[in-house]
């Protein structure tokens, strides 16, 4: 990426000789240099300030140094800088000013914030974080006992610790999660975000340890719920580099609240293979499904199970990350080659906010006789909610059905979530949820939840009549 960027014109400064150079991008923080006009020097010189010139204005970087390398190119090797660091490819690329060092401004603030956090829960925090670091290092030093053996012995040297005592490890998490919910279930807003920024800031080597929660809380795409956590919810399997870590991993997505996404699949798959059954007996008129905010969809793999399911359905996969749709793209794939027959899938890569601003999405996407979106309201604001809700009834065909998941407020997984894994949610009570229909009449409307009561689910049922 680096050897295609253009020169920038720069001047070196050395007292009060100005150098003419022309530099290259070779890295995020370093330049290469040329020196122009015959000008040399040794390596490890140093100058007092590196001038560019960067569309159209002129900016200082401050001191720096010369580590000489192979001449290539007339380039004399790469400038380092000695006290600011610039992320220089965003200073080329975007004009913007970004120091490696800018997060340090807000130190200030950060520490203030532990003023904030009330004694009781810097004592549970401190306690738990020295109770997870002794089970850590006993762990990690029995993974070392072991180390030497061959891989199928360690695997099953390892399960027989996990067996263990990493039951009696999840039991000791189990306590601690009992005892976080007691101490914050009586907090405002502002003092989750408060405490719970905190407890991160203490626990933070031990959460980046766990995949699941290292992710959850980096949300590399820029959200949690992504389908990357979303396979590793219904993979519900142990990984890690070490027994420590997979046990860590282990536990949030055996949780309640995470098997709830796993029922909620197997809900929608009984749902839609019933209504086909019911509506489509013969497979002769494909079942037409819409999921909104579909994720990787991989309940679509557990419907389509046999030779004949490919011609009963027909199926519109829409989400927001186009990751995402590549993930259940790559999925219903291997239905189709397993299956050696082609599933019609449609994929629309687009936000529900996009949506809102449609004006006949029934002239746009058809109509359908399944509606379904599950994992998008627990983010979405009333009024969103609503408006997102009424443009997908517009969708419905007559006697269609339409099912909205949206987690419950008495979620037993809520503060693990919060607290630990930096994951917070919209949640609704049942009333909260049908109020977001605001009446829609002439439809048979129910609530219903799965067998761990944290995801319920709206359920709307279109008269033939409309
Ligand atoms: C928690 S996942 C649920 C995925 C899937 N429905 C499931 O249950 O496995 C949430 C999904 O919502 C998508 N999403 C979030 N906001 C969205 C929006 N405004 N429009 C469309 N998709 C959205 C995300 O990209 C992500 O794939």
């Amino acid at each position: 990426m680096y050897e295609q960027s253009p020169p920038i014109d720069a001047q070196l400064v050395a007292g009060d000789q100005l150098i003419p150079v022309d530099t290259r991008l070779t890295s995020r923080y370093s330049l290469m240099v040329r020196f122009l006009n015959g000008n040399g020097f040794k390596d490890g010189a140093e100058f007092t300030d590196l001038l560019i010139r960067n569309q159209g204005k002129e900016i200082g970087l401050g001191p720096c140094r010369l580590i000489c390398e192979p001449n290539i190119d007339g380039y004399a090797g790469r400038i380092v800088f000695l006290k600011e660091v610039y992320d220089l490819k965003r200073l080329v690329e975007e004009n913007k000013v970004v120091r490696l060092q800018s997060s340090f401004l807000n130190v200030p603030l950060v520490l203030a914030h532990k003023k904030r956090v009330k004694r009781e829960f810097k004592n549970y925090t401190s306690d738990l974080t020295y109770d997870l670091n002794v089970y850590k290092s006993l762990f990690d030093k029995l993974d070392e006992e072991y180390a030497e053996e061959a891989q199928s012995i360690r695997d099953s040297i390892q399960m027989a610790i996990i067996n263990t005592e990493g039951v009696r490890f999840h039991r000791f998490l189990d306590d601690r999660l009992a005892e976080l919910e007691r101490m914050v279930k009586g907090f405002n807003r502002a003092e989750h975000e408060s405490h719970g920024f905190y407890f991160r800031r203490q626990l933070w080597e031990i959460i980046l340890t766990a995949p699941f929660m290292r992710r959850t809380n980096l949300k590399p795409r820029g959200y949690a719920g992504d389908s990357e956590m979303m396979s590793m919810i219904y993979e519900n399997g142990y990984r890690g580099k070490s027994t420590f870590a997979k046990l860590m991993h282990k536990h949030p997505v055996g949780h309640p609240g995470a098997q709830a996404v796993r029922n909620r699949r197997k809900v929608i798959r009984e749902m839609i293979r019933g209504v086909g059954d019911q509506r489509n007996p013969s497979g002769a008129d494909p079942l037409k499904i819409l999921s909104v905010a579909c994720g990787p969809a991989c309940e679509v793999q557990d419907i389509v199970q046999t030779a004949q399911d490919p011609g009963k359905y027909d199926f519109t996969l829409l989400d927001q990350d186009r990751n995402a749709l590549q993930e259940a793209a790559n999925g219903i794939d291997r239905v189709q080659r397993r299956l050696d027959g082609q599933v019609k899938v449609k994929y629309l890569n687009e936000s529900v906010r996009t949506m809102l601003k449609t004006p006949n999405l029934p002239g746009k996407w058809g109509r359908f006789d399944f509606v379904y979106s599950m994992g998008l309201f627990d983010y979405l604001t009333p009024p969103v909610a609503a408006g997102v809700l009424g443009k997908l009834l517009k969708l419905l065909r007559p006697g269609g059905e339409l099912v909205i998941g949206n987690f419950h407020v008495s979620n037993v997984s809520r503060y693990y979530m919060e607290y630990w894994l930096d994951w917070v949610l919209y949640y609704r009570t049942e009333s909260d949820l049908k109020e977001l229909l605001r009446g829609a009449p002439g439809d048979d409307v129910s609530v219903f939840f799965d067998e761990t009561g944290v995801q319920m689910f709206l359920h709307v049922k279109r008269h033939e009549s409309h």
